[in-house]
């Protein structure tokens, strides 16, 4: 019998401080920082994100999506056999934010993990946790996004500092004898190293170079529109499917023009985007898991959609999953 991988849950967690667009515009003027509400919407999309506490973690954030993922799956935290964490924003150097979360889950013992992948961290890491219960290693996965990208913005450089927010997604990934993940597609250029990164590393017991997000944000975009495309037609074809068979496009939640110009090239009406990016920012590897459990607990998404998660970011990396939810 072919063995299959499929979504049982999904849960997340969004830290309470909320800042809208004006209040973090009259927070940067203060430091003489000029932006607006209506520069921000205007060019991105976003109206709101969310803040973590100076004490708080990514593994802290995941551990709630992942609690909720659980609930929503009816399992409990010693279900689980594998747990997979995609964040740039790691608790520590080491060891990862996925051993870190499986001790505040209570649980020991199982496979845990980071996936570095910056913005297509989760496709990454669903990627590898269908592919590790298909092959039998595994029976029961946490997949996890988060991210307190609060903690390297440079808030002085508005071109940055107003895009992105902290956050995390998750999703319980089981077992199945029935498709799930239907395909999946991923790729990465180093090339583009440099048109997104955080150019800082710890050595000899200090932090050398700039630990803060520099990014060339028309690079970024013109790239992303092109790659966001090209996957979702690969992941396609690999699942002998076409754009007619997608329920809902659910894209990295970074700036609504470069999702909307996506659904467009894929013939898709807007209605069947995902969009969470108004409220949350760009939450890089947690913005899809964040966008599904929206969508999920909203009743927007019902069981047997065909969805299509696609990330883009740092690296330059891209990738596509089209799966049955
Ligand atoms: O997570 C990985 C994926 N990341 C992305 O997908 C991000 C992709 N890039 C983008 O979303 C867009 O390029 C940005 C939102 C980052 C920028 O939008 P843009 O339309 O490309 O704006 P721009 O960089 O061309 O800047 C236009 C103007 C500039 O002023 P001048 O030179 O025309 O006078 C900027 O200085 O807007 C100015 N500007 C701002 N003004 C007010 C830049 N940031 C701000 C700001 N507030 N926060």
């Amino acid at each position: 019998m072919t063995r299959y991988s499929r979504i049982t849950g999904t849960g997340s967690y969004l830290p309470p401080r909320r800042l809208t667009n004006a209040d973090l515009a009259a927070e940067l003027a203060s430091q003489g920082v000029e932006t607006s509400d209506e520069w921000i919407v205007e060019r991105t999309g976003i109206r709101a994100r969310h803040f973590a506490a100076a004490d708080v973690s990514s593994s802290d954030l995941g551990v709630e999506a992942a609690k909720h993922a659980l609930e929503a799956a009816g399992l409990q935290a010693s279900d689980i056999d594998l747990i997979i964490v995609a964040t740039s924003t790691p608790d520590m150097v080491f060891p990862s934010a996925a051993c870190i979360l499986q001790n505040k889950l209570g649980i020991a013992g199982c496979a845990a993990f980071d996936v570095q992948a910056v913005c297509s961290g989760f496709v990454y890491a669903l990627t590898v946790a269908d592919a590790m219960i298909k092959t039998g290693s595994a029976n029961k996965a946490l997949v996890i996004g988060a991210e307190v990208f609060s903690r390297i913005l440079d808030f002085s450089d508005r071109t940055t500092c107003v895009l992105f927010g902290d956050g995390a997604g998750a999703v319980v990934l089981e077992a199945s004898e029935t498709p799930g993940i239907l395909a999946s597609d991923l790729h990465a250029d180093g090339k583009h190293v440099g048109i997104l990164c955080v150019p800082g590393h710890v050595s000899g017991g200090k932090v050398l170079g700039q630990p803060l997000l520099k990014m060339d944000g028309q690079a970024v975009f013109k790239l992303a529109v092109g790659v966001l495309e090209s996957a979702a037609r690969a992941t396609l074809a690999k699942a002998n499917l076409t754009d007619a068979d997608i329920d809902w496009l659910i894209p990295h939640q970074a700036n609504i023009r470069i999702m909307q110009s996506t659904a467009k090239k894929l013939k898709m009406p807007l209605e069947k985007l995902i969009v969470t990016v108004d409220q949350h920012g760009n939450t890089s590897a947690a913005s899809i898991p964040l966008a599904l459990d929206t969508a999920v607990r909203s009743g927007k998404i019902k069981k047997g959609d065909t969805l299509m998660l696609e990330g883009v970011g740092g690296g330059f990396t891209w990738g596509a999953v089209l799966l049955n939810y």
